[in-house]
């Protein structure tokens, strides 16, 4: 294990050199985790850990509340910054692969941009032999969503690169529903901080205003980006240099305010403006929803895996197993 706030130095020369995917218990030895202390990372994490592979997270706080989970899962953890490519390479350092997620909500689209040049950058360095990396459903040329742009110049800039990948595009998170990632301002954060259900019904209203109740909006449970990344990395025979689209369900606006209720969840909120409300406040935000709700389910290209259901995630939110 490194020192917290160091990067490990184990060399990759010591590596075997088979195709990956076989014997990955002997020698799929460690994948570096970029955003491991959050929700996409924090599930490729488990995941892994699960199938017996080693894990070292990046974290910007190496000391933080987060990080020691992590340690205590038996994660290595390392400091590091992807504005900061030479201290990325060093933590690369004796990783066969690597998942990367950039956060744009907290970035905008030219420093999403900039960090995973950072990634690629430090993973050619480092002669990472599988990078998966984290896009959202929906990214396509001129497709006008400025919560897309980033991502959509990294896949080219990923697929020119010659490195080895695998891109994922997750749908709407399930989780989003119960405030995961939903990037609100502080002050509604705050006040809804009490009530991680109030975020669903607040979504779920934005959705019902922004058209007809018979539109499909594509669902994705966090737990679906971590098995996908593991099944990748077991199989790169069908996982090599392709993407995958992440939706597990699409119901339809309907079905999600019935079955929320069904489930005994107080009814979704709506008022009149709820929808203009959004595209002021976060216009980004209000745009890719829209989007979203749009997107053609033809286009889809699907893991080969059993997905969460959107019922099956509701019935474990109403009821959760402790
Ligand atoms: N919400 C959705 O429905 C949805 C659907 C599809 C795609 N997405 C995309 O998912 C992304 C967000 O993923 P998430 O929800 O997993 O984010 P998150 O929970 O907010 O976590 C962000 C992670 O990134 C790390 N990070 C941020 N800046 C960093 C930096 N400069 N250097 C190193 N690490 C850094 C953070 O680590 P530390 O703080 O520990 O350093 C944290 O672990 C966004 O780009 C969004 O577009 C979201």
């Amino acid at each position: 294990m490194g020192a917290p706030g160091e990067a490990g130095v184990r060399g990759a020369g010591c590596l075997p050199r088979a195709p990956l995917g076989r014997q990955r218990e002997t020698w799929i030895n460690m994948v570096l985790v970029i955003g491991a202390t959050g929700n996409q990372g924090g599930s490729v994490v488990r995941a892994l850990l699960a199938a017996g592979v080693g894990v070292r997270a990046l974290t910007r706080r190496p000391a933080g509340r987060r990080a020691q989970r992590l340690r205590r899962l038996g994660v290595e953890v390392v400091g590091g910054d992807l504005g900061d490519p030479d201290r990325l390479t060093r933590a690369l350092e004796g990783a066969v692969a690597v998942f990367a997620v950039q956060n744009y909500w907290e970035t905008g689209p030219e420093r999403e941009l900039r960090y995973a040049r950072s990634v690629l950058q430090a993973s050619r360095r480092a002669e990472v032999r599988h990078l998966i990396y984290s896009s959202g459903l929906g990214v396509r040329a001129h497709s006008g969503l400025v919560a897309l742009e980033g991502k959509f110049q990294a896949e080219q800039e990923l697929r020119a690169s010659g490195i080895p990948y695998t891109v994922i595009r997750p749908a709407l998170f399930m989780e989003d529903f119960l405030g995961a990632s939903v990037p609100l301002p502080t002050f509604a954060r705050y006040l809804l901080s009490r009530s991680p259900i109030a975020v669903g019904r607040l979504l779920i209203g934005v959705l019902a205003a922004m058209g007809p109740p018979s539109r499909r909006v594509p669902l994705c449970a966090l737990s679906d980006v971590g098995q996908t990344v593991s099944w990748a990395l077991d199989h790169p025979a069908e996982s090599l240099n392709r993407a995958f689209d992440l939706v597990g369900d699409a119901p339809t606006v309907r079905d999600l305010q019935t079955s929320w209720q069904d489930v005994g969840l107080p009814p979704a909120w709506s008022f009149p403006g709820i929808s203009l409300g959004l595209r002021l406040l976060r216009p980004d935000l209000a745009a890719l929803l829209h989007d979203l709700t749009t997107t053609a389910e033809a286009e889809w290209h699907l893991p080969p895996l059993q997905l969460t259901r959107w019922q099956d995630f509701l019935q474990g939110m109403a009821h959760p197993a402790h």
